[in-house]
């Protein structure tokens, strides 16, 4: 951003909502940590020597991260149609760029570690699990239920990819650890988008806690299977497995949504 520009936070509220939602606030975010990146990462990065069994582990895993955000780039795109209003549907087309970004970038992860045919291989190893979590919001979408589907996809998604990927990068080589991070910066700011716009509306609307409390509890198994998964790949220890789990479970009660 540029160094004259008005600090975001002393913006009156309506201006706040304005700037934030819009594709130069994204552009200005996403310049700082893509420009000069290939896929993702610096393009003179080495490799580093991963076992066989490392090696496919970490293919697994990268499967199924570009089975959440194929999920992600479908939902957010099927959102901008019943967003309510212009700030909305303008967020949610960064978020598109963002998540189909994700996608290619894990993708081409996937072919730097020596797989030929990704898509193949994407559906082959991609977990139960999350295809049912998928397969459920797409139905949120198709159902035109906005408080619902920005709840799973932006709360519950989001968090779950947010402390899986956080996780993920402290075991990481340095290539998937520097993608990682990159994706994390953009999620961020889609749990912030998530957080805003239904903070707001449960203020207005008492009873919708408990909707989104029941969506809760029928997804939660869904994510929760989902990480114990992709942990057992990555063989994280179990005390940092819970430390993942209570932060999945923290972020998703920061709206008050508990079960
Ligand atoms: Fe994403
Ligand atoms: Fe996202």
């Amino acid at each position: 951003m540029a160094s004259d520009a008005p600090d975001i936070h002393e913006l009156d509220p309506e201006l706040f909502q304005e700037r934030v939602h819009s594709f130069q606030f994204w552009f200005d975010a996403v310049q700082g940590y893509l420009a000069g990146r290939e896929y993702g990462h610096q393009p003179a990065a080495a490799e580093e020597d991963l076992s066989e069994s490392e090696r496919d582990r970490l293919v697994t895993v990268l499967c199924n991260y570009c089975v959440g955000e194929t999920a992600a780039l479908d939902g957010a795109s099927g959102l901008i149609a019943i967003a309510p209003d212009r700030l909305t549907k303008i967020f949610l087309s960064t978020q598109v760029v963002d998540e189909g970004r994700h996608l290619e970038v894990l993708r081409h992860r996937l072919l730097d570690l020596g797989v030929e045919q990704p898509e193949v291989e994407i559906e082959r190893r991609a977990s139960p699990r999350l295809m049912d979590f998928k397969r459920r919001l797409s139905e949120l979408v198709a159902e035109r239920d906005w408080a619902a589907s920005i709840f799973a996809q932006n709360v519950i998604l989001e968090a779950l990819e947010f402390s899986t990927f956080q996780m993920h990068a402290r075991y990481a080589d340095a290539i998937t650890r520097e993608v990682l991070l990159g994706i994390i910066k953009d999620e961020r700011r889609h749990i912030g988008f998530g957080e805003n716009e239904l903070g707001r509306r449960l203020k207005s609307h008492p009873t919708l806690r408990d909707r989104l409390a029941r969506v809760r509890a029928e997804l939660d198994p869904l994510v929760l299977g989902t990480v114990e998964d992709a942990m057992n790949e990555l063989q994280v220890p179990r005390a940092d497995r819970d430390a993942l789990g209570r932060s999945y479970v923290a972020a998703v009660e920061r709206l008050g949504v508990r079960l």
